[in-house]
């Protein structure tokens, strides 16, 4: 059967290294369907969740229920990152062929993550085990970081508690820029002292950019992840958006942001995909949970940008098909050519619209781009040849585990 483009454009399947599909424990917010569903709409044929689920996958037998759990309900295909808590997972976890090692750096202190990154640095030595061989596992030994230093976040954050500040814009006060930069720093110090690929998830301040192409210049193992969100606004969405506008690393003032124009610097745009309920995000600025749903508006928010002559769709390929494909190691993704699975994507550049959370296939049903102008919208989206969105309508689809 071959599919009519009438001109518009096929772009490869794209790869969301960072969402959170909630599945299992926390499917109130989000779960493997509406989650993927929500993929799909946004253009997306792949997706690698996050471990920071109810159990967290943090161990090899948490990690098999979610493969059950994501393989039965998700109409993309998808990896999984692993959580590190036990450090004698590590190489249990290793052999069902994680997408990496995710660290929360604001979690644990200094020790710990030196031990996580000794662990992991490991793996690197030892050759493939048998199981690796026979499920032709494509792993490789590499650790995810959320940058933002612990003890500096948790200083301020108490200082402004005392102080009885209750307003919205100070999220970003309690999560100040240079905690980012120290933990930055501490990451691909790490990198390099074990020689161990790091990727550092969701910069937001250009200072922490710039310690990352240093560091990579200077040859060390170091890539990155740059949100739409913290790309595209900054802290002024606060006060428009309250609480929906809070997430971490917090968005930063115009000054300490990184921009569009910054994407020549960084490796991968991931979205971040953080739904939590309406409820929750309605409470305070200190107990709302910080995250925001992306997989539904970053695709029309990049388009709207190469519209604007601000980016290629070179580079958007790049940003969300083959360099996630290269750092995560995911096979047959990433590349319109043969021998790649038919993952594809069919976007409208003339298509406009207006950024409508009630939308959402997801179930967090809000966004701090809410009214956002876009122009260029998926209208197809493809995996392994079955049509997952046509026009907004989604389909079945059985999504496969990418990384066997
Ligand atoms: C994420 C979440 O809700 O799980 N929240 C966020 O603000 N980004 C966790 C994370 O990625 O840090
Ligand atoms: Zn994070
Ligand atoms: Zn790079
Ligand atoms: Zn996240």
């Amino acid at each position: 059967e071959t599919i009519d483009l009438e001109g518009k454009i096929l772009l490869p399947g794209l790869i969301d290294a960072h969402v959170h599909m909630r599945d299992p424990g926390l499917t109130y917010k989000e779960d493997w369907k509406t989650g993927s569903r929500a993929a799909a709409s946004g253009g997306f044929t792949t997706v690698l969740d996050m471990p920071n689920t109810n159990p967290t996958t943090t161990t090899a037998g948490r990690f098999r229920e979610k493969l059950q759990i994501a393989g039965s309900k998700s109409v993309v295909d998808f990896g999984l990152h692993a959580g590190v808590e036990n450090l004698d997972e590590i190489p249990k976890i290793a052999e069902l062929c994680p997408s990496s090692f995710k660290i929360f750096a604001d979690l644990v202190d200094n020790g710990f993550l030196m031990e996580a990154f000794h662990e992991v640095s490991k793996l690197k030595d030892s050759s493939l085990t048998q199981e690796q061989e026979s499920n032709e596992c494509h792993f490789k030994p590499l650790i995810s970081i959320h940058c933002e230093d612990g003890s500096i976040t948790g200083h301020c954050t108490d200082r402004l508690k005392s102080e009885g500040v209750l307003d919205s814009k100070v999220y970003s006060r309690a999560r100040p820029p240079l905690a980012e930069e120290v933990s930055v720093s501490n990451a691909v110090t790490m990198a390099e002292h074990f020689n161990v690929p790091v990727h550092i998830c969701h910069v937001s301040t250009r200072k922490a950019l710039e310690i990352i192409k240093r560091a990579e210049l200077a040859g060390c193992p170091v890539t990155c992840e740059g949100t739409p969100h913290h790309l595209l606004l900054d802290a002024s969405s606060f006060e428009a958006f309250g609480t929906f506008a809070k997430t971490n690393p917090p968005l930063r003032d115009e000054t300490d942001k990184i921009m569009v124009s910054d994407l020549d610097m960084i490796d991968v745009v991931g979205t971040d995909h953080a739904p939590h309920e309406l409820l929750e995000k309605g409470r305070d600025v200190w107990n709302a949970p910080p995250g925001i749903p992306g997989l539904e508006t970053a695709l029309p928010l990049l388009l709207t940008q190469i519209n604007q002559k601000k980016l290629s769709f070179e580079r958007l390929i790049q940003l969300l098909a083959e360099n996630p494909a290269r750092i995560f190691n995911i096979p047959n993704k990433g590349f319109l050519k043969e021998g790649m699975d038919a993952d594809f994507v069919v976007v409208d550049m003339n298509k406009e619209g207006v950024v409508e959370p009630e939308n959402f296939q997801s179930k967090a049903e809000y966004t701090p781009f809410e009214g956002y102008k876009v122009k260029g919208m998926p209208v197809m989206t493809v995996v392994r040849g079955n049509v997952v969105m046509d026009e907004g309508g989604i389909f079945e689809n059985m999504g496969k585990f990418i990384h066997i």
